[in-house]
This record gives C-alpha cells, structure tokens and sequence, in this order.
C-alpha cells in the first residue's frame, strides 16, 4: 500500500505541480501522515512571512538591523519549531551535486537561528516544489547577505575560503528542504546559483587576510568572534556570560589536546559529509551534551579512518570534567535567560 501511494505521489509530482501531491498522499505503515502540499505551503507561507518581518531588507553594513533581526530569530520558536533537532546547513555549489554528496555542517536550531540565518535578510518571496529524488519539499526563500558587518559579526571567518565568502556574499536564495513527515527542515542551503538576484544589490567588499585563527582577542581585549559568545543574545548582565568565555577557553585545551579540533573545525580538514564545529563557545554550546556523551562511551576521538581511538585516562578525565564546567555554565546561561524573560513578560502583563 506504502509504496504504490508513494510511487503515484512521486509520479504526479515529476510533472512539477506541488498540488497534485495531496492526490495521493501516502500513509505510513507506522500510521503517520505525510504531510500533504497544501499543509506545507501554509506552513511555509507563514514562516516566510515571519522571517520578512523579523529581518527586513536592511542596510548590508547595519548593526541594528542584525541585532533585531538575531534577537527576532534566536527567540522565535516558530523558526525553531521549522529545524530539525540538527539541521544540516551549507552552500548550494552548483545544481548537479545530490543533498547526499553535498558537505554539510551539522547545526542545533539555536546554532542556526542565533549565528548563520540572521546574516540573511528575508524579502518575503517564495516558491514551494516538490523534488522527488530526494523526496523532500524544497522551499526557496528570496534573500540579501549582511556582507559588510564587522569581521565579529560572522560565526567564524567565512573568508577563510574565497569560494565559501563569494557565495554567502552574493546569495540569493534560502533554500529549506523539508522533509513531508515531520514537516521540517532537514537540509537548509544558501546559494547564489539559479534565477533571480539577490534582494538588495551587492557592494562586494575585500575581507580581511585570514590569519588561521577561528577565535581571537582584539585590540579591546574582547574574544571574538563576539556573536559566539551569545553578544547581543544574552543580556550583558547575564552573570554566566563571562564565565562562559573562559571555561570554553579551558575546555579548547583539552579539545586541542585530544585531537577533537583537528577534525571539528570549519576548513573540515577530514572532509567529512556531515561536519560537526566545536571552535567556539556558541559552536561548542549547542554541542555539548552530544560531546560529552560521545567521550563518556568512547566514541570520539577517531583517527583519519574513522576508528574510535583511546584517551590517556589521565587526559580524559579532565576533558570531561572541563566539558561538564562548561556545561553547567551554559544551562545556567540560558536559564537565567529564561528567568529575565518570564519576569519582564509578567511585569509587563501586570500593567494592564
Ligand atoms: C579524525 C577526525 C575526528 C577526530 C579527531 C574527532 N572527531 Fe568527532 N567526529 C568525526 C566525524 C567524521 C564525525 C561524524 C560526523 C558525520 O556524521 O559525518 C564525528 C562526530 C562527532 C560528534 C557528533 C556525534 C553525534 O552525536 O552524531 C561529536 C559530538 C564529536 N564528534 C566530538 C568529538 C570530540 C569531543 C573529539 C575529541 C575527543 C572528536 N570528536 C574527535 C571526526 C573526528
């Protein structure tokens, strides 16, 4: 029954028309529904919509118009609730590579809508298709990059690769790639390929020479990049916040030392298809508990072939016990967080 639905489905759907989908919309044997087209399309209207409102086209150099659109973002559980628990996230290098082939980053939600998507300003235009290769929704999103922020401002130096900068700068689209039964995006994409322009024109600018470092100290003194480490997200009094900087930067040793940072960072030395980052706080929070579980059953670290590799007990035993510092100080962060907002939320009800 499953499959000759799905086999209809994908039948109506190679003659491009997303409607024809909800004809016959498979169930599956587990008895959930595939979402239908229509279901998707208001879904993805909605959130459209939302994004256009949150983060508007802007100036490409306007710090408010990124400190909005973060806050809007990060905050949103509309966003949050359109992201798979990870969501892969890349750049689209051209039309012929398969999702499958594609490398990818592996991002949590609040990874995604606190760091990467704010970049993006949102004009409110969209298409929805169905692709049946790859069996899943594709949602393009018309967008404009922030190009000219400060070098802070970036998740980590995306210039580090000319080809990479080149194509966040002159992005044009957002693409969601949604899977039909959860009705999430599994894959999300930036990518300047296909037709169209981008929703405001680009000033391309020189970026700085790359200088090897993911994290470092400017003439202030300050860590940066200042958006991993929740700047402008977290209130400035948010009393875990500085701890944060340092128990990260105790935790990269250990990291260092255990080889973790020769394969999780963003030039992907090992070129895995599904890169996980851990070379900043914000990168390294979002990963946590999925790095402490992984040391905990000897999972990580793995050597070029992929083959789990012993720690020094020594060795691990501080690892995992910075890692749990660092944890600690990132729950406390968000729930302190958590604690402002439902404060400022009650006394503002109790105005009325
Ligand atoms: C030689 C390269 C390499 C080293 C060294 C390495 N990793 Fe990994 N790690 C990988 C690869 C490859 C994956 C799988 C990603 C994928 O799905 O392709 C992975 C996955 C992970 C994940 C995600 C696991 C999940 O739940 O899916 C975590 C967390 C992680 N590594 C942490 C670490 C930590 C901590 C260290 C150091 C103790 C470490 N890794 C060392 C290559 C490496």
């Amino acid at each position: 029954m499953f499959c000759v639905t799905l086999k209809l489905r994908t039948i109506f759907c190679t003659f491009g028309l997303v409607f024809a989908c909800q004809a016959a919309m498979p169930t599956l044997a587990t008895g959930t529904t595939v979402r239908d087209a229509a279901a998707i399309e208001r879904e993805v209207g909605a959130l459209a919509a939302h994004l256009s409102k949150l983060c508007p086209i802007a100036d490409a150099a306007s710090q408010s118009a990124f400190d909005a659109c973060r806050k809007g973002l990060f905050s949103s559980t509309q966003l949050v609730g359109a992201l798979s628990p990870y969501t892969l996230w890349g750049r689209q290098n051209d039309l012929t590579t398969s999702l499958k082939d594609s490398v990818l980053t592996q991002l949590a939600p609040e990874a995604l809508a606190g760091m990467y998507m704010p970049l993006f300003m949102f004009d409110g235009r969209y298409t929805v298709s169905y692709s049946a290769p790859n069996d899943l929704f594709l949602v393009k999103l018309g967008v404009g990059f922030r190009n000219r922020l400060q070098p802070g401002q970036f998740p980590y130096p995306f210039w580090h690769d000319a080809n990479k900068w080149s194509t966040y700068e002159n992005a044009k689209a957002m693409l969601f790639w949604i899977d039909p039964k959860t009705g999430k995006a599994r894959i999300v994409q930036f990518t300047r390929l296909g037709e169209g322009s981008p929703a405001v024109p680009v000033q391309s600018i020189t970026p700085p020479a790359f200088d090897g470092k993911w994290l470092w100290t400017d003439g202030e003194g300050k860590t940066q990049p200042a958006v991993t480490l929740f700047d402008g997200l977290f209130d400035a009094a948010n009393p875990y916040k500085q701890g944060m900087d340092s128990a990260y930067r105790a935790l990269a040793l250990s990291l260092r030392e255990s080889q973790c940072l020769q394969c999780h960072v963003p030039n992907n030395p090992q070129r895995a298809n599904k890169l996980v980052l851990l070379q900043s706080p914000a990168h390294a929070a979002a990963e946590i508990k999925r790095l402490m579980k992984q040391v905990q059953l000897d999972r990580m670290p793995v050597d070029e072939f992929g083959l789990e590799e012993s720690l020094e007990p020594g060795v691990k035993a501080l690892l995992l016990e910075r890692g749990k510092f660092f944890e600690q100080l990132v729950d406390q962060a968000y729930a302190w967080e958590r604690g402002q907002q439902a404060s400022s939320s009650a006394a503002a009800g109790s105005v009325h």
